[in-house]
């Protein structure tokens, strides 16, 4: 190590060379330990973004990523403790939903989760805007947690991939967060240091999501699927659509009051729900609870209309110090009121023809929803519940949208910034395709 120089892999990553696992391993360490500085890995990660890294190089930079803190130990929790991750939407709040429904069904689902940044939300913001709700849990109460209840929910502690935690702040403000091995393994450090046994991740495609094209969702979902399958956790991709807001809230507290609604059965036919149950099917099979994925939905479906899954709602709830009466009765949750609700313009006669995912997820950042950077207070009131999304009816004057904020001075820019998200047409428009397609070892099926 005392001979390392970092100006080597520098250049050699320059100049497109394949670096050897140890020498990634080196640069790591190095740099989480303080003895690189930022300018060097900046130049390091730029390098990387344009050359790329091939299969070898992003399992090398997976395992310097995990191993940098602590690799959690559940194997104590019985069951086969499966989780989900997404690479990150507009209105996603499928882990809210999905975690209860699948725990419901005794198959342990231990969840850290992220904040939201930049036009994508997160769960833990999402979670602490239920009163009192702790997402700061030490690694002794989580993993005492799903071994009592089956469930749990928090953030990333210090101790747990710290290398990633430094490298993504830095990639966040040096043009490099888009590049597929570096979003990998950034992903499956943080994943693989929760001690689960199986994984499902949902790769979000479209102008809402990190990954534009079909091709580069692809290109990431078989990236990780290699990296989780080579540290024995059977994985499974699932490629999502986000050109379009999921569901119809966006923002910490709408998507919260949402997920209740869809624990409750009342929003069984949305996309929503379609991406949910898909994803509870992987899970529930994945955790040995249903024989194929088919089955795991018809399980899932089963568990909410049940009240199964909105009960293991209400247990995470209580166990996590958050108010239940809330869960209970959503309408008691205070600033739960719109500031404005806005109408469909003149030309809005037939049908709503598209609603912009990236347009709407920062109108949600304006709104105060959203933060620009990591130490930004968000309001987590804030945001938008939608009336009418692709494919429904409309004419003008009929409510388009209602919007949650506290910064009503600048409503009239917020009106136009929604309206100018919508696109109307006379005819109805083609059937959107949500899930689009399924990627595990054996290879990729279409649905
Ligand atoms: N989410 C992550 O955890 N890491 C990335 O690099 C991108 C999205």
């Amino acid at each position: 190590m005392a001979d390392f120089n970092p100006v080597d892999p520098i250049i050699a990553k320059r100049d497109s060379e394949a670096l050897p696992p140890d020498t990634i391993q080196q640069l790591v360490d190095a740099y989480t330990a303080g003895d690189v500085p930022d300018y060097q890995m900046s130049a390091f990660l730029m390098a990387a973004f344009l050359n790329g890294l091939d299969d070898e190089e992003a399992a090398a930079l997976t395992d310097a990523m995990l191993h940098s803190g602590v690799v959690l130990d559940l194997s104590a929790t019985g069951g086969t403790k499966v989780d989900k991750h997404s690479t990150g939407g507009v209105g996603d709040k499928v882990s809210l939903i999905l975690a209860p429904i699948v725990a419901s069904q005794g198959v342990p689902v231990p969840m850290i989760s992220g904040r939201g940044l930049g036009h994508t939300g997160g769960t833990l913001d999402k979670l602490e805007s239920i009163p009192g709700f702790r997402t700061d849990l030490s690694i002794d109460a989580y993993k005492a947690q799903v071994d009592d209840i089956g469930i749990v929910l928090i953030g990333q502690t210090e101790e747990m991939a710290p290398a990633d935690r430094k490298l993504y702040a830095l990639r966040d403000v040096t043009g490099t967060v888009e590049s597929i091995p570096l979003i990998a393994s950034s992903i499956m450090s943080k994943k693989l240091a929760e001690g689960i046994d199986a994984l499902v991740l949902d790769v979000k495609c479209g102008r809402g999501a990190f990954m534009k094209t079909e091709e580069d969702a692809r290109a990431l979902a078989e990236t990780l699927v290699a990296i989780g399958t080579e540290h024995d956790t059977s994985t499974t991709a699932l490629m999502t659509d986000m050109s379009v807001p999921l569901g119809r809230a966006v923002g910490n507290w709408p998507e919260v009051d949402e997920s209740i609604q869809c624990l409750r059965g009342e929003m069984d036919d949305s996309d929503l729900m379609q991406v949910t149950y898909a994803l509870a099917g992987e899970m529930l099979h994945l955790g040995g609870e249903a024989d194929t994925p088919e089955a795991g939905r018809t399980q899932a479906r089963r568990a909410v209309a049940s009240g199964q899954a909105l009960e293991m709602l209400r247990t995470l709830v209580e166990a996590q110090d958050g108010d239940v009466g809330v869960v209970d009765d959503p309408s008691t949750r205070p600033d739960s009121e719109p500031a404005a609700t806005v109408e469909a313009p003149d030309e809005a006669t037939g049908y709503v023809a598209d609603l912009d995912a990236l347009a709407v997820g920062r109108l949600a950042v304006d709104l105060g929803a959203g933060r620009r950077t990591m130490e930004d207070d968000i309001d987590l009131a804030a945001g938008i519940t939608f009336e009418k999304k692709p494919g429904e009816a409309i004419a003008p004057g009929e409510p388009l949208a209602h919007l949650y904020t506290q910064r009503t001075d600048r409503i009239d820019d917020f009106r136009t910034q929604l309206i100018d998200a919508y696109a109307f047409s006379d005819t109805p428009p083609a059937e959107r395709t949500v899930l689009l397609d399924r990627y595990t070892p054996d290879g990729w099926d279409e649905w």
